[in-house]
């Protein structure tokens, strides 16, 4: 049972004044100070929704005593992650992400970001994510055998767990199941600084309950520590074929000029966006599909004729079409990252309304992916309008589960491998029930969670054959 979720007025066309530059976009008064903060704050997914049904495709939101600014409409949305992108940086967000997770891929900017990001590229080459593929289905279905039907489980918990294990694997080369919930602890611990400072907060910040320092010192030592052990044992072993060992041989090639403190960031920042957001994504889905078991059916019968009783390879990729059509559908109603934040680093004019340097741009997948007048019935789960082949009249920045422009997800096309491997081989094994009439509520921390995490109870698939091992 999903609880309700806001459902957004009639939508306001596309509105960009000429004239309008120096002028503010409509958007609430300011009121009771604080309120629109605290309002946001209860609630962010139903706030911005509201705010978009309301005053239309450019927002001013009365935060305090920076503007902000949320668009709401895809070429907006193309401007300020690609076009613009030069006027934008990540701003106070990222200062204090460098904190935790030093100069990584997600909290560097300008000619470093650049840098990192040419030398993490060749990593997610489509050569190196075939030579993935294997040990995430291995993993997957080594973790499906070990929960028996009639067995419960939190989801949340278990594809937390799954996603860290194959990032460790993938990405480090180590094996991390001796040490998992210590370290996964540790990354939720580092994360849980984030949550309380959702970009348009971060004026709150010396009021909010922050961490406590040392609880994140704790969690940073912890996996600096793994890094650190894993980096030295990959320079004693230059066989190994994984992101780190890359960055390493760089090194030794003197092909990149990473020192010791930003290999261990760019594996650290990895390790956390690669596995938190492809948990995030693969329990919505295992939700979703045991709310709605005609499309589950069809999943299944698509793994019975595709696999045919076969773990899937790299190879089935292009065949798993309704298996990815269902992971879309997923990140469109659930995306992992609902929210992107940019600051203005220099005047700007989008739609038509000045952007002043040093304002907060906000632009949300959540709002967007729900917005009627792309996604007809929005708040359905109907994976066939991913279907390819018809006329596809959505404008790109409609979707954008995965950001855009240079600081889009270096990730993807590992994550939609992933995710559609994962789903293959467990859905092939297993389906998951709620195990109460339990409400599924969205909770918006820097990734979209279900708030409290989601009790399942798991059930062997019924059907004619098992699947062979292959
Ligand atoms: C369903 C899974 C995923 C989703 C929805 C997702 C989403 C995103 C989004 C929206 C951004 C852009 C943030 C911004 O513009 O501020 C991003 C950036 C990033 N993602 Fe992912 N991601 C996913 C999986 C992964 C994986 C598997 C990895 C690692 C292998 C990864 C690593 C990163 C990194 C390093 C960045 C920063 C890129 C940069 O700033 O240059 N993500 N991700």
């Amino acid at each position: 049972m999903m609880d309700s979720i806001c459902h957004p007025k009639e939508q306001t066309p596309l509105q960009a004044p000429s004239s309008s530059a120096t002028r503010r976009p409509p958007g609430p008064p300011r009121g009771i100070p604080g309120r629109h903060l605290f309002a946001f704050r209860r609630d962010p997914l139903c706030y911005l929704q509201q705010m978009a049904s309301t005053y239309g495709d450019i927002v001013h939101l009365p935060f305090g005593r920076r503007p902000v600014f949320f668009f709401n409409h895809p070429d907006f949305i193309r401007e300020i992650l690609v076009t613009r992108h030069r006027s934008f940086g990540k701003g106070q967000w990222s200062q204090l992400g460098r904190l935790v997770l030093g100069d990584g891929l997600l909290t560097s900017e300008g000619a470093l970001h650049a840098r990192g990001r040419r030398l993490l590229k060749a990593a997610f080459d489509r050569a190196y994510l075939a030579g993935y593929a294997q040990s995430m289905v291995n993993e997957a279905a080594r973790w499906a055998e070990q929960w028996p039907h009639g067995s419960e489980m939190d989801m949340a918990q278990e594809m937390a767990r799954l996603t860290l294990l194959i990032a460790g694997n993938a990405f480090l080369g180590v094996d991390l199941r001796s040490d998992l919930d210590a370290i996964q602890q540790a990354l939720e611990d580092l994360l849980s600084l984030f949550d309380p400072l959702l970009p348009p907060l971060i004026e709150l910040a010396p009021w909010l309950s922050l961490p406590s320092p040392r609880r994140l010192h704790q969690a940073q030592a912890q996996l600096n520590a793994v890094v650190e052990r894993t980096v030295q044992s990959h320079r004693q072993n230059s066989a190994c074929k994984d992101l780190l060992s890359l960055l390493i041989a760089g090194q030794a090639k003197g092909e990149c000029t990473l020192d010791e403190d930003a290999v261990c960031s760019h594996a650290l920042t990895i390790l956390l966006a690669g596995h938190e957001t492809m948990a995030s994504a693969l329990t919505w889905t295992w939700w979703l599909l045991s709310q709605h078991p005609r499309v589950e059916a069809r999943l299944q019968a698509e793994l019975d004729a595709v696999l045919d009783g076969y773990l899937p390879g790299p190879d089935a990729l292009p065949y798993l079409r309704y298996t990815r059509m269902v992971l879309a559908e997923a990140l469109r109603l659930y995306p992992p990252i609902w929210l992107i934040a940019r600051e203005a680093v220099e005047d700007v004019v989008i739609g038509g309304y000045g952007v002043p340097a040093g304002a907060t741009v906000l632009v949300s997948q959540w709002v967007m992916h729900r917005d009627p007048r792309y996604y007809p019935v929005p708040d359905a789960f109907q994976p066939v309008r991913w279907k390819s082949g018809g006329p596809d009249v959505r404008p790109q920045y409609a979707y954008f589960p995965f950001g855009g422009g240079p600081r889009a997800c270096i990730g993807a096309p590992f994550a939609w491998t992933e995710g559609v491997l994962l789903l293959a081989t467990i859905a092939q094994r297993r389906r998951f029930r709620m195990m109460s009439d339990q409400a599924v509520v969205p909770d918006p921390r820097v990734t979209l969670r279900p708030r409290g995490g989601l009790a399942m109870r798991v059930e062997e698939r019924a059907r004619g054959r098992r699947p062979r091992e292959g």
